[in-house]
This record gives C-alpha cells, structure tokens and sequence, in this order.
C-alpha cells in the first residue's frame, strides 16, 4: 500500500533544502517564535513554528496564501497532531482578489449506519462511546478540503506541502511542550489502541517529553500517497479500505461507502454590519457565524468602547451576558442546517434587541432558555484543547481563515492501521440526547441529534472582517470548542471597538460563557479586582483556565498586514 520516495525535485526551494535544514529545526523553534510579523506581500500565524515556516515555504515559492494554508493545514497535521489531522475535518473562510468569499464545509460527517441509538446503552446514552473508539468518528474532511481548496484557488498544487511535512514526518521533530503534555495526559487511553501506542508512546509505554523526536514513518507514507496519488487514494483507495477494516474488527460503523460518499459542501457565509465593518462568518454545521453576528448586533447598539474606557469588569460583563444569551440560542436551534431546521431570524435585529433588553450592566442576569425568533419555522437556512486556527492573506488579495480539528485530544484515540492517522472523535459535537453534555459541556436539542451523513454542530468560527468598500481589514478565529466562539467575539471587540492591535487583543485576558452551565470563566492573567466585580455583579465564577488559542491578520493603513499568534502557547507569526 505504501510507497515513500522523496523525489528531490519537490524539495527544491522547500524545507529541505532552504529554510531549515533538519539540523536547525530544534534552532528555530527555541530562536523565532515571533508572535506578530508585519509584512508587505505576504503573512502567516500558526500555533506552531515549522507550520508557519511551511506557510512561508510556499510563499517564497511564488504560491498564494492559499498554497501557504494548504502547506501549514498539512504540516500541522504532523507536528500538532493531539489538535488536528488527515482523519479529522475543518471549516475554510477565504477571500478571493475579485472580493468573493467562500466557506469550504470540511467537517467530518456521521457514517450512514449511525442514529443516536448507537450511542445508547441500557437505555441510557453514554457518551463515552463518542468521545473514545471506533463508534467515536465521523467520515474525515480535511483531505478533501484541502484537495479542493487547492485546486480551485492554489497556483502550486498541494504536492510541495505534502512533500514537506512527510519529510518532517520520516525525518521527525522536536515535541514541544502542549504536545509533551497532551501525551502525558492521554497516554493511559492511548495505549488501550496499539496501534495509536505504537506510533505515539516510547516503547515502554511510556510519553515521550518535550525535545525528544517524534518520528512517524507511516504518516510520512501516508502523505507521501497522496502527494504521488491524489485524494482518491484516501477516499477511494487504500486508506478507505484500511478504516473500514479497522472499523469491522472493533465494532465501529465507517465503510469505504463513507468514505466514497464524503463531499465538501460550499456555502453561503453568514454576514452582519457591525459599526459600519462586514464581519463575515462561517454558517451551520459551524454555530460560529451565527452566534458571533447575534452579539455583535446585540452589542450594536451600546457605546461598548465607553463601557471598557468607565470599566473593564462592566464591559467584560456585558460579553458574558451576550454570550449567555447567545449560547442558550445555540443549546436549542443549532444543527447541520441541511438536516435540522435553523431559523434565519435567529439573525434578526429586532429580535436580538429583544433578547438585549434584559441586560443590567451591574447585575449578571438569569438567562432561562433560548428565545423565540419570528418565523422560526418557515424562513431556514437553506440546505445548502483540540483544535488549531492558522490564517495566511497576500497581496494579491487572498485571504485564507482555517480551523481544523480532530475534535479533542488526539481525536477517537484510534489510529488506522499502517497510515499513522488519528481518526477524529467528532460525532461527541452531536447532541446524544436532550441535556446530555458533550465533552465541552455542551447541551443541545433534536436540531443536533445524530443521523446518518450528517455534520456535527462545530464552534469553529473562522472570521473575515472587510471594510464599507469590501475590502479586507481582518481575519481572525481560534481554537478551544465553544470558547472559540467567545474568544473570537472578544477579539472583533478589542480590534473593532476598542482600537486594540490584533497582538494586543489576542494577548488580552479572556473570559466566557456558555450560558450552561451558569459559569463565568476567567483566565487567571485578569486582574484579580476585575475578578472581585464580577463576583458582586452575581457571577458564579471559574477561574484558572487558558481559553482558547487564537490567530489573526490585520490590514495596516499603509496596505501592509501584520500577523499575530497567540502567545499562550509556542506559535509563530511571520511576514515577508
Ligand atoms: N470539535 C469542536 C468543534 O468543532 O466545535
């Protein structure tokens, strides 16, 4: 099945043999974790150093910013491995030279045998089976995705960033410490799959640590096939082949006619104006777009950058209460739109105002449930820690917005046999069954109950901003579950309201909530009296945690962009 031979010609002005030789790998990620780059021609952010420099790889050799997505997308699929991959989906917001924007549906979906009760045991669901094992995945996108998204509107073919992250596969890479500490978590799960313990943990059973290389031969094979095979060799061909083998000996339900029936879905993006800025989203099966336009427009009509400027705490508070009611929204009509009905009106500004109306700007309020759109029933969307954001925009006018995931760590934990692909643990994003909470916590209804060849409900909330003439000014999006949508929301604010620059704003102390349960999370960088204020304003509170890992772009003034990675983890931003 395999066959790996790296013809020299591909590594010509790639990593090899330019931008860092297998030696200076260890060199540049402990040198060049810049985390904001600003850049004439062309940018890049990634969660991770030698994604970003793959980006740049393909820019120096005369690709677009979708050539360089398509290059980092796939070199994450090896170096960032416990947050994304080839058996995982993503969701890609991009932005043509004519001003077109697309949103490329990569998002796994529900194998044709699947109905909620298979999720169901002694009467009861159990969401253990899908968050772990072979009934825990959904038919995997992302290979797909950037198949077409290459094709379409790359210059260079994807063979260039194949080639590249098989090489970086074979020849291996220093782990790093998210990575380091993500085995270390998971390790014990991991080794109940052996193949996933083979390729993953020390022969020992032990985690590797970080600085010690992880190489991964069958993965390097993996891309290898496709770069010389194209993406029937995983949807039609051997890879196919080998999952649904692996799913008939362990009790899984993908087949190879999973696999055969996959598509990328192109769908209408979801677009609202906020302070005279097009802030255009991704639509269902992603609640992103959706609920990150419907607190804008609640926001809309406050003077948000006086209420930060009088106090932060009070400002940060009028967030959480636009995402609790936005989230409650999410909990109860939020679906793949092409098996559920989602209302449109969930858009619409008197409603939204309505919703608003309850907002004390000095007490948390009690949001009880989701509301009441006009119309709810006949004007629908038409058919139409964990995790990993990466964006690229060049001059020529190309922007490119990409969440990827396997859903959480290291996805169903499972690996197919012989192809060193993780599959995802996507189908736990469906609701199991009304108040069951998936692995982030998450309710949801019947809108987002399994079946057959549907799509998960996602958070993954690539973002693209343009100005009154359509012109691009921003993209942002991150990681995190449904703190991608709270993160994203605080970033838009922090640029568009605030006047923050994107580094700033994604160097911020963030908050969230997701309206169930009742819990205002903080990140413990907040000032603690802000932290205090929230508590008499009558937030439950929840402190501690890193939420999220972001990435954006911002268009300068001059024309230039400036790029910027989050700086909670060691990503690098860069710009030629
Ligand atoms: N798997 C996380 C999400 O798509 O929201």
């Amino acid at each position: 099945m395999h066959r790996r031979q790296f013809t020299q010609s591909l590594l010509v002005g790639g990593l090899a043999a330019t931008c860092w030789p297998c030696t200076s790998i260890a060199q540049l990620q402990k040198s060049d974790l810049a985390k904001v780059a600003t850049g004439r021609r062309a940018v890049a952010a990634t969660v991770h150093p030698l994604a970003t420099q793959a980006a740049m790889s393909e820019f120096r050799r005369g690709g677009n910013a979708i050539d360089a997505a398509v290059a980092a997308s796939l070199m994450l699929s090896v170096v960032d491995i416990h947050n994304s991959g080839l058996g995982g989906g993503g969701l890609a917001l991009i932005r043509t030279p004519k001003g077109e924007i697309f949103a490329l549906d990569g998002r796994e979906r529900a194998p044709l045998a699947a109905s909620p009760e298979t999720y169901i045991r002694n009467g009861q669901p159990d969401p253990s089976l899908s968050q772990t094992g072979p009934l825990a995945s959904g038919t995997p996108g992302l290979v797909a995705l950037l198949d077409q998204l290459s094709k379409k509107y790359g210059t260079l073919g994807w063979k260039g960033g194949l080639t590249l992250a098989a090489e970086v596969a074979a020849r291996g890479f220093p782990i790093d410490a998210p990575l380091a500490r993500n085995l270390t978590a998971n390790s014990v799960t991991l080794k109940k799959f052996p193949e996933s313990a083979r390729v993953l943990l020390k022969d020992s059973g032990e985690p590797w640590a970080a600085g010690e290389t992880l190489v991964q031969t069958d993965l390097a094979n993996t891309l290898e096939c496709l770069a010389q095979e194209g993406s029937d060799w995983f949807y039609r061909g051997p890879f196919a082949q080998a999952t649904a083998k692996l799913m008939k000996a362990s009790g899984g339900l993908l087949t190879a006619e999973d696999f055969r029936q996959y598509y990328v879905a192109n769908r209408p993006p979801i677009e609202c104006v906020y302070r005279g800025h097009r802030v255009v989203g991704f639509p269902p099966p992603s609640s992103g777009g959706i609920h990150i336009a419907q607190m804008l427009t609640m926001l809309s009509g406050m003077d948000v950058k006086s209420i930060f400027a009088e106090s932060p705490a009070r400002g940060l508070h009028l967030l959480a209460e636009v995402m609790k009611r936005a989230m409650a929204d999410r909990a109860h009509w939020l679906g793949d739109a092409d098996f559920a009905p989602v209302p449109r009106t969930l858009l619409d500004a008197n409603y939204l105002s309505g919703r608003a109306a309850s907002i004390d700007l000095k007490r948390s309020s009690v949001v009880q449930g989701h509301g009441q759109p006009p119309n709810s029933s006949e004007d629908l969307f038409a058919p139409g820690k964990h995790t990993t954001h990466l964006t690229t925009a060049d001059a020529e006018g190309y922007v490119v917005a990409l969440t990827q995931t396997v859903n959480t760590s290291f996805g169903s934990k499972m690996m197919v046999p012989g192809c060193g692909v993780l599959l995802n643990n996507e189908m736990d994003d469906f609701s199991l069954a009304p108040g069951v909470r998936n692995a982030f916590g998450l309710v949801g209804s019947a809108a987002n109950a399994v079946a057959p060849g549907k799509r998960p409900l996602s958070s993954m909330s690539p973002t693209i901003v343009l100005d009154g003439q359509g012109q691009f000014e921003l993209s942002c999006g991150a990681a995190g579950g449904p703190k991608i949508i709270t993160t994203t929301l605080q970033n838009l604010v922090r640029v568009l309201d605030l006047g923050q620059t994107i580094d700033a704003a994604l160097a911020s102390p963030r908050v969230h909530h997701q309206w169930s349960p009742d819990l205002l999370a903080y990140e413990d960088s907040l000032p603690a009296d802000i932290a205090q204020q929230f508590a008499s304003m009558g937030h439950q509170l929840d402190k501690g945690k890193t939420l999220a890992v972001a990435q954006g772009i911002t268009r300068n003034s001059d024309g230039s962009f400036t790029a910027a990675s989050d700086p909670r983890v060691p990503s690098q931003a860069a710009a030629v």
